[in-house]
């Protein structure tokens, strides 16, 4: 594996660091072959020279198996600089056109939930059309009239391809929990094999009855998949009351955006919520939803298990499923060991949480 590896800034560096240890303890284990280069993408290196993200860097990011990134921002840039000019221009121009983020709740980790049921959901985000597309713009400026837009768009191809990943992921998923011989209502109550649409389409008539299109079109080619509707508003209240009604959620890319951080709070917080940004035919990259933290940089404190977790997406990615298992296991196993810390009070570091990942992986 040729791995590239972004740390970016703040305590991208931090948690990387981890889950590169992870990383390296886990191809040890399985005897694949690892090389990773390291890439100065970041904030600092902006304010200091300019340079964003150069055609040259996208051209080698392009021929790595896979992108490791830690987080991207820096408090002295003005707004959207870094995002567009980094992490945005990543996912474009590489098509990274799916945002996988994976929403699980682990019995050890606690979260402001009152069940304890246990809920293991996707949200699949599109992730390259809608309101990310920069389509707008802004005229009259500094008058009484000024006029600022900025523009959902959708083409029917981009929502096929999401729509159609999120159809697959379900279908695998059922295979691993038989839905069979169940009711209608015990599969709506969180067994596999459905597809829920995200949208607005009492509002946002024009760009969902495209997704709705696509549903109806997409279903017909997978008759086993049940399907089902809610508004990205109602999203908020199931996501809290009953996410174990959820399988695949499949939505556009700024609902997306939004409901996976309200999914991350339900699952433990930012610490713990992976994302994986995919082109299922080219390179893809694995990211800690979280971002740079940057009141947090240098104190050893910042969780690292989102980017270890990153980690795991990767490798179930590239198809190296006895590791990511193993992976999965160890951050389970380190996991519960941390709640019984946090318990006794005595809190954790960045590197005794990778430690104790490493440690649990069977050598
Ligand atoms: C995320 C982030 C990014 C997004 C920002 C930093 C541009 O919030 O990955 O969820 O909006 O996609
Ligand atoms: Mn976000």
């Amino acid at each position: 594996m040729n791995i590239a590896v972004i740390e970016g800034d703040g305590t991208g560096p931090e948690v990387i660091k981890e889950a590169v240890k992870c990383l390296d303890a886990v191809c040890q284990r399985f005897k694949i072959p690892l090389n990773l280069e390291y890439f100065p993408i970041n904030g600092t290196r902006y304010l200091s020279t300019g340079e964003l993200l150069s055609d040259q860097e996208i051209q080698t990011l392009r021929n790595k198996t896979a992108i490791l990134l830690g987080a991207i921002g820096h408090p002295d840039c003005p707004p959207g600089v870094l995002e567009r000019g980094i992490l945005l221009k990543l996912r474009f121009s590489l098509d990274l056109y799916i945002n996988l983020r994976p929403v699980r709740r682990y019995a050890s980790v606690s979260t402001p939930l009152k069940s304890n049921d246990p809920f293991d959901y996707l949200v699949i985000r599109e992730n390259s059309g809608g309101l990310y597309t920069g389509v707008g713009g802004r005229s009259m400026v500094n008058t009484p009239h000024e006029v600022a837009m900025e523009s959902m768009v959708y083409t029917h191809a981009q929502v096929d391809r999401c729509v159609r990943f999120a159809f697959d992921m379900a279908q695998q998923r059922s295979q691993d929990t038989p839905w069979k011989g169940l009711t209608e209502i015990e599969r709506q109550q969180g067994y596999r094999g459905k597809v829920t649409l995200c949208g607005k389409s009492n509002v946002l008539t024009h760009v969902y009855a495209l997704w709705n299109r696509v549903m109806d079109e997409v279903k017909l080619d997978y008759p086993h998949i049940i399907t089902d509707y809610v508004h990205v508003d109602a999203m908020c209240i199931y996501m809290i009351e009953c996410p174990h009604r959820f399988d695949v959620i499949v939505t556009e890319n700024m609902f997306g955006d939004i409901i996976t951080d309200l999914a991350a709070v339900t699952q433990g917080g930012m610490g713990v919520a992976s994302s994986a940004n995919i082109n299922p035919n080219g390179v893809s990259m694995f990211e800690p939803i979280g971002g740079t933290a940057p009141d947090w940089t240098g104190k050893n404190q910042i969780n690292p298990m989102a980017a270890i977790g990153a980690v795991q997406l990767m490798l179930s990615h590239l198809g190296h499923v006895d590791a990511a298992t193993t992976l999965e296991v160890a951050k389970q196993h380190a996991l519960s060991q941390m709640s019984s810390m946090l318990a006794g009070q005595m809190g954790y570091t960045t590197t005794g949480v990778g430690d104790l990942v490493v440690n649990a992986i069977p050598i």
